[in-house]
Protein backbone atom coordinates (compact mmCIF):
# COMPACT_ATOMS: atom_id res chain seq x y z
CA UNK A 1 0.00 0.00 0.00
CA UNK A 2 1.08 3.33 -0.74
CA UNK A 3 -0.10 7.05 -0.21
CA UNK A 4 0.13 9.15 -2.86
CA UNK A 5 0.67 13.04 -1.92
CA UNK A 6 0.03 15.34 -4.53
CA UNK A 7 0.67 19.36 -4.55
CA UNK A 8 -0.99 20.64 -7.87
CA UNK A 9 -2.18 23.69 -9.42
CA UNK A 10 -5.72 24.84 -7.74
CA UNK A 11 -7.26 24.93 -11.25
CA UNK A 12 -5.89 21.59 -12.55
CA UNK A 13 -8.26 19.89 -9.69
CA UNK A 14 -11.06 19.16 -12.33
CA UNK A 15 -9.20 17.71 -14.81
CA UNK A 16 -6.74 15.75 -12.85
CA UNK A 17 -10.11 14.26 -10.68
CA UNK A 18 -11.72 13.24 -14.36
CA UNK A 19 -8.13 11.63 -14.97
CA UNK A 20 -8.24 9.38 -11.61
CA UNK A 21 -11.63 8.54 -12.18
CA UNK A 22 -10.72 7.06 -16.02
CA UNK A 23 -8.49 4.49 -14.09
CA UNK A 24 -11.13 4.13 -11.41
CA UNK A 25 -9.42 6.15 -8.30
CA UNK A 26 -12.49 7.60 -6.61
CA UNK A 27 -11.22 7.83 -3.10
CA UNK A 28 -9.33 10.64 -1.65
CA UNK A 29 -9.20 13.61 0.25
CA UNK A 30 -8.75 16.94 -1.12
CA UNK A 31 -7.26 19.98 0.79
CA UNK A 32 -6.32 24.06 0.11
CA UNK A 33 -2.87 24.48 0.98
CA UNK A 34 -0.23 27.15 0.78
CA UNK A 35 3.54 26.30 -0.75
CA UNK A 36 6.18 26.70 -2.65
CA UNK A 37 8.48 25.43 -4.91
CA UNK A 38 12.25 26.21 -6.17
CA UNK A 39 10.97 29.55 -7.56
CA UNK A 40 10.01 30.38 -4.12
CA UNK A 41 6.52 31.39 -5.33
CA UNK A 42 8.39 34.15 -7.62
CA UNK A 43 7.98 33.37 -10.70
CA UNK A 44 4.09 31.81 -10.84
CA UNK A 45 2.67 35.28 -9.43
CA UNK A 46 1.24 35.72 -13.12
CA UNK A 47 -1.19 32.61 -12.67
CA UNK A 48 -2.01 33.53 -9.00
CA UNK A 49 -2.14 36.04 -5.86
CA UNK A 50 0.27 35.38 -3.07
CA UNK A 51 -0.75 34.74 0.17
CA UNK A 52 1.16 34.97 3.50
CA UNK A 53 4.77 34.37 3.35
CA UNK A 54 5.27 34.61 -0.40
CA UNK A 55 3.54 31.25 -0.40
CA UNK A 56 1.23 30.38 -3.44
CA UNK A 57 -2.30 28.65 -2.82
CA UNK A 58 -2.45 24.82 -4.16
CA UNK A 59 -4.40 21.91 -3.95
CA UNK A 60 -3.19 18.84 -2.01
CA UNK A 61 -4.32 15.37 -3.08
CA UNK A 62 -3.78 12.24 -0.88
CA UNK A 63 -4.97 9.21 -2.11
CA UNK A 64 -4.37 5.89 -0.33
CA UNK A 65 -4.01 3.03 -2.48
CA UNK A 66 -2.67 -0.91 -3.21
CA UNK A 67 0.12 -1.60 -5.40
CA UNK A 68 -1.37 -1.90 -8.65
CA UNK A 69 -3.01 1.39 -8.81
CA UNK A 70 0.48 3.22 -8.18
CA UNK A 71 1.35 3.88 -11.25
CA UNK A 72 -1.60 4.48 -12.73
CA UNK A 73 -2.49 7.13 -10.22
CA UNK A 74 0.96 9.13 -10.76
CA UNK A 75 0.09 8.93 -14.46
CA UNK A 76 -3.65 10.15 -14.14
CA UNK A 77 -2.22 13.03 -12.31
CA UNK A 78 0.10 13.78 -13.95
CA UNK A 79 -2.03 13.94 -17.44
CA UNK A 80 -4.27 15.86 -15.70
CA UNK A 81 -1.88 18.15 -14.10
CA UNK A 82 0.60 18.83 -16.49
CA UNK A 83 1.17 22.43 -18.59
CA UNK A 84 4.81 22.26 -19.33
CA UNK A 85 5.42 25.56 -16.89
CA UNK A 86 7.30 25.46 -13.61
CA UNK A 87 4.64 25.27 -10.56
CA UNK A 88 2.57 22.64 -12.43
CA UNK A 89 3.19 20.47 -9.02
CA UNK A 90 4.86 17.31 -7.42
CA UNK A 91 3.64 14.03 -6.52
CA UNK A 92 5.07 11.97 -3.20
CA UNK A 93 4.72 8.20 -3.11
CA UNK A 94 5.13 7.33 0.89
CA UNK A 95 4.87 3.32 1.76
CA UNK A 96 1.49 2.72 3.83
CA UNK A 97 1.78 0.91 6.49
CA UNK A 98 -2.00 0.38 7.84
CA UNK A 99 -5.51 1.49 6.66
CA UNK A 100 -8.50 0.47 8.93
CA UNK A 101 -12.29 1.17 7.72
CA UNK A 102 -13.80 2.47 10.83
CA UNK A 103 -17.01 1.22 9.69
CA UNK A 104 -15.82 -2.26 9.53
CA UNK A 105 -12.47 -2.44 11.33
CA UNK A 106 -11.68 -4.24 8.06
CA UNK A 107 -7.61 -3.66 7.89
CA UNK A 108 -5.29 -3.65 4.81
CA UNK A 109 -5.32 -3.70 1.07
CA UNK A 110 -9.27 -4.44 1.49
CA UNK A 111 -10.03 -1.25 3.11
CA UNK A 112 -7.99 1.17 1.23
CA UNK A 113 -10.82 0.70 -1.45
N1 LIG B 1 10.47 19.43 -1.74
C1 LIG B 1 9.20 19.79 -1.44
N2 LIG B 1 8.71 19.57 -0.22
C2 LIG B 1 7.43 19.90 0.09
N3 LIG B 1 6.59 20.47 -0.76
C3 LIG B 1 7.04 20.73 -2.01
C4 LIG B 1 8.37 20.40 -2.41
N4 LIG B 1 8.53 20.76 -3.70
C5 LIG B 1 7.36 21.26 -4.08
N5 LIG B 1 6.47 21.27 -3.08
C6 LIG B 1 5.08 21.72 -3.10
O1 LIG B 1 4.62 21.60 -4.44
C7 LIG B 1 4.18 22.86 -4.93
C8 LIG B 1 4.50 22.96 -6.40
O2 LIG B 1 5.87 22.79 -6.56
P1 LIG B 1 6.54 23.14 -7.94
O3 LIG B 1 5.77 22.49 -9.01
O4 LIG B 1 6.72 24.63 -8.04
O5 LIG B 1 7.94 22.40 -7.75
P2 LIG B 1 9.37 22.83 -8.27
O6 LIG B 1 10.34 21.89 -7.65
O7 LIG B 1 9.56 24.30 -8.03
O8 LIG B 1 9.29 22.49 -9.82
P3 LIG B 1 9.16 23.54 -11.05
O9 LIG B 1 10.54 24.05 -11.29
O10 LIG B 1 8.61 22.73 -12.18
O11 LIG B 1 8.21 24.63 -10.62
C9 LIG B 1 4.89 23.88 -4.05
O12 LIG B 1 4.17 25.11 -3.99
C10 LIG B 1 4.88 23.17 -2.71
O13 LIG B 1 3.63 23.29 -2.11
MG1 LIG C 1 8.28 25.69 -8.84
Amino acid sequence: MKLIIAIIQTHKLEFVKRELEAVDVNLMTVTNVLGQGRQKGVTEIYRGAKEAGGLLNKVRLDIAVNEDFVEPTIKAITKGAHTGNVGDGKIFIVDLLECVRISSAERGSVAIG
